[in-house]
């Protein structure tokens, strides 16, 4: 069993990844941190016990983090995940508590004390991890890896040039990509190709569990958006490509690149800087996945949700 700690901001494609996740015998959940991202803080700490409790791990632990970006205001994605986070579904209020701990000190609290490494999946703005950095960079020793949700070598979906999660919070990526950490990047390349397209909705749909009921519905409504937006035959479920990575990597395939992310220019601020011929001859300091196994990737995730 691999241990991991989430870092998310559901959202929904990151309460797919969580209920991806929570499926899985080959991850240890030690905790879920959440960030302002998608909504605020107040939403996803919330979104993250009602996934939770919907597939019946009441007993998981959720810390809230930072309540918004190091330096910018926050800027959410309603228009994408609705008012809530999780639109589309009414799921109840939570009965599990959220644990009193910040989630950046249960970060380095945990790291500190682990015996082994330990893996972290982030699928929000980095901002709890830049500030854990900053605050006990003696955590990095005991980080096995980091497996992140966000940029793209040369799209946006945010601005023309960035991607949400870097957007939002660019200083904190660029601690965490300047801080020598083993990092692997699912950006927009991979996660455009894996798509929920009307029939792998409707085999989610068709394990008619309250699970799958739940996911089907939250995704339907997240899909219209993507479908108007981009004229894709489905939305990209961008952060569970992180969880399948950590699950079966031979489902995805990458390059060892060296990336940086933009903070100072205003028109392509959070844009993750990509150097795909080496022409700024940096040694690579992220494994950067390109290509994706989509029919792999779905049949992982309905199998797992079929198992909740
Ligand atoms: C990322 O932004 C968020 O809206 C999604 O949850 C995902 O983490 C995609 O750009
Ligand atoms: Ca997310």
């Amino acid at each position: 069993m691999k241990k991991i700690i989430i870092d998310c901001d559901p959202g929904v494609d990151d309460a797919i990844a969580l209920l991806l996740a929570l499926a899985s015998p080959e991850l240890e959940i030690l905790g879920i941190v959440t960030v302002a991202g998608n909504v605020s803080l107040s939403f996803t700490e919330k979104n993250a016990r009602k996934i939770c409790e919907l597939a019946n791990r009441g007993d998981m632990k959720v810390y809230a983090g930072c309540p918004r970006p190091i330096l910018r205001s926050l800027e959410t994605a309603r228009h994408v995940h609705g008012e809530t986070g999780l639109q589309g579904v009414d799921l109840p209020e939570p009965q599990m508590p959220l644990q009193r701990q910040h989630g950046v000190e249960f970060l380095i609290e945990t790291l500190l004390q682990a015996s082994e490494p330990i893996t972290l999946a982030t699928l929000g703005p980095l901002t709890n991890l830049a500030i854990a950095l900053i605050q006990a960079p003696q955590i990095i020793p005991k980080i096995q890896e980091v497996v992140l949700m966000g940029g793209a070598t040369g799209q946006g979906n945010v601005t023309a040039s960035a991607e949400f999660n870097f957007y939002v919070d660019p200083h904190a990526a660029h601690i965490v990509f300047t801080s020598g950490l083993p990092l692997t990047l699912m950006g927009l390349d991979v996660t455009h190709k894996v798509l929920t397209t009307p029939e792998r909705l409707q085999q989610i749909r068709a394990i008619a569990s309250p699970v799958s009921t739940t996911a089907a519905a939250m995704l339907a409504h997240y899909g219209a958006y993507d479908v108007e937006k981009y004229g894709m035959l489905g939305s990209p479920l961008h952060d569970p490509c992180v969880i399948a990575y950590l699950i079966q990597p031979e489902l995805f395939l990458g390059r060892n690149l060296h990336v940086a992310i933009e903070t100072t220019s205003e028109l392509t601020m959070g844009r993750s800087v990509v150097d795909l011929w080496q022409a700024g001859q940096q040694a690579p300091n992220v494994h950067v996945i390109q290509q994706a196994d989509d029919e792999g990737f779905y049949s992982l995730l309905i199998q797992r949700l079929s198992e909740l």
